[in-house]
């Protein structure tokens, strides 16, 4: 695979302009501010190609990036971003029921979580969520998608607290055998390998 030859293909607000479904799709979530757009470009080695914002709720469409015509990665945006504006919270909303229920190609749920922070509320309703999914591909004899869940920031945290935040992580997510735990930070490009890995195997 060739990640020189990565380009953002489209950005979306519904699945009217959803590009094709033949390539396996690989969909970041988490938390709006975890990271998803940083980590796009780290595991592509690009600077500037996803754009990334200090302001949480930065990424309100749904950004396809097309991988040497191999794979894709999918930036939805991030949830919990408290907008006072319900229209807006709506459409976040209508955005992921259209996401999920218009792509039968997910490959993979990257799932992205805080390191420095116990999973939150929402980080848990996702899990569920994608748990659901799975259980669902498994029961209609479906191909089952990889969940690979993400720990963002790590050079935020302490060497001492990595196995104790691990541990909780798969304790309070419930994740069983569901899921590998990747340890990442896009800062001191760690977990990148580890990460590609989880995805091409
Ligand atoms: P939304 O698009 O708003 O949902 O956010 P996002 O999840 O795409 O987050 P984004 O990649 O834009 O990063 C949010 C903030 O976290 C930015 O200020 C980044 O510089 C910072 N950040 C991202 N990754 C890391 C990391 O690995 N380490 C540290 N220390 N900061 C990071
Ligand atoms: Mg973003």
């Amino acid at each position: 695979m060739n990640l020189h030859n990565s380009i953002l293909e489209i950005s979306c607000v519904n699945s009217s302009n959803f590009p094709d479904n033949t390539l396996p799709e690989y969909v970041l979530c988490g938390r709006s501010n975890v990271g998803k757009s940083s980590l796009i470009n780290a595991l592509l080695n690009r600077k500037k190609l996803a754009y990334t914002s200090s302001t949480p709720g930065k990424t309100r469409i749904i950004n396809f990036y097309n991988i040497d015509e191999k794979l894709r990665l999918v930036d939805l945006p991030g949830y919990g971003y408290a907008k006072t504006d319900k229209k807006e919270r709506y459409s976040w909303q209508d955005m992921m029921n259209d996401y999920f229920s218009n792509r039968e190609n997910i490959s993979g749920f990257l799932q992205l979580v805080d390191s420095r922070h116990e999973p939150q509320s929402l980080d848990m309703t996702m899990a569920r969520y994608i748990k659901s999914y799975m259980e669902n591909c498994y029961e209609n004899n479906l191909s089952i998608p990889k969940w690979v869940i993400i720990l963002t920031k790590a050079d935020k945290i302490k060497k001492s607290e990595i196995e104790m935040r691990i541990k909780q992580t798969h304790d309070i997510l419930n994740i069983g055998n569901y899921a590998n735990i990747v340890l990442f930070s896009s800062v001191k490009k760690i977990g990148i390998e580890d990460l590609w890995e989880n995805i091409t195997n």
